[in-house]
């Protein structure tokens, strides 16, 4: 982190400012030291360049090691592809032009694959995860000045009010154990005004039945090296059995719903080893995480609602994609 990203900062405990003690530094970034809330006496460690405001092992473990596996999978620079760069555009709901010189948070950022659009679009990103995806992260944006990196909790983060003018989430709140107070916390960083959007899986009537649930309640003693291991192990042959089930016209849409196998045969950008390698890293991000609640638009709408965002409106994505603006002073 650069020296000035401390003015950013706060106590994600007692909100206070926090003051920076500096170990190692690697030119202008602090790679090492701590931050000290003089409020409330607590210390939060800079390890590798990056402030940590949670415990290193907590429920998110799975998806620090997926991203750190399959760290350059989703990264547009890397697969030659605009496949992230679409969707940030199209789950904000915010064009191109208007992401230069704004200051933005990721929340729940992963290996960064929307971090990295951001900051390439102009904007100066804070990319915020509960795991150490993090150091993945770190790795996909190393040397871009516009970035900074923190792992924290999406319902403790660690800002002050009114930082953000936009913030967004993907992907990330039916992953938390409280997926509607995830939703709520977003609007706390974002400044009055500014731009909030969040994706989550949509609860439909038929999700429960869904075979992705039921694979998840059988898996779950292997955790997740073994879940990996198996998956690995089956996608020799669940892939090209789902290469043709899933592009039947009709009933492919039962098998997609049968088969727990993230093939996304649709995404004609991606060659066929890119496709086999988002196979594992999806099929394995519905198998690992430690909690997944998909939820219900009236349900999520309100709880923007209810944190202060006003005209909350759903954009025609896949997921469930909600999107609003902070109420202005004084609304
Ligand atoms: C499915 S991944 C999505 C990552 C990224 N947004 C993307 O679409 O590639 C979900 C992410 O949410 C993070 N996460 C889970 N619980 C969180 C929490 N309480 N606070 C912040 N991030 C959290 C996980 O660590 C994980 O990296
Ligand atoms: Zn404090």
């Amino acid at each position: 982190m650069k020296a000035g990203f401390t003015d950013l900062l706060r106590c994600p405990s007692c909100g206070g400012a926090l003051r920076c003690v500096v170990g190692d530094r690697e030119g202008e970034r602090i790679v090492s030291g701590s931050l000290w809330c003089d409020a409330c006496g607590r210390e939060f460690p800079i390890v590798a360049g990056i402030p940590r405001f949670v415990p290193a092992e907590n429920y998110a473990r799975s998806f620090g090691e997926q991203w750190k596996r399959f760290r350059t999978a989703q990264i547009d620079r890397f697969n030659g592809t605009t496949l992230s760069e679409r969707r940030l555009l199209s789950e904000t709901g915010l064009p191109a032009e208007w992401w230069k010189g704004k200051r933005v948070l990721d929340v729940g950022c992963g290996a960064g694959r929307f971090v990295e659009v951001a900051s390439r679009l102009g904007a100066h990103v804070v990319g915020l995860d509960y795991s150490d995806a993090v150091d993945a992260a770190a790795l996909n944006v190393a040397g871009d000045p516009s970035v900074e990196l923190v792992q924290a909790d999406v319902y403790a983060m660690p800002f002050a009010p009114g930082t953000f003018e936009a913030v967004y989430c993907i992907g990330v709140v039916q992953h938390t154990p409280d997926p509607l107070r995830a939703v709520a916390a977003l609007a706390v960083p974002a400044r009055p005004d500014a731009h909030i959007a969040v994706t989550a899986y949509e609860r439909r009537r038929t999700t429960p039945l869904y075979s992705k649930y039921l694979a998840r309640a059988v898996l779950r003693p292997l955790g997740t090296e073994g879940k990996l291991s198996l998956v690995r192990r089956l996608m020799p042959v669940l892939f090209p059995l789902t290469d043709v089930l899933f592009r039947i016209p009709l009933l492919g849409r039962v098998f997609r719903f049968a088969i727990p196998v993230a093939n996304y045969v649709d995404l004609k950008e991606l060659s066929r080893s890119q496709r086999y390698e988002w196979a594992l890293l999806d099929t394995l991000d519905m198998l690992g995480p430690a909690y997944d609640q998909p939820q219900r638009e009236s349900e999520v709408t309100a709880a923007l609602r209810n944190a202060g965002v006003v005209d909350v409106r759903r954009l025609p994505s896949v997921g469930l994609n909600m999107v609003g603006r902070r109420a202005p002073v004084g609304a």
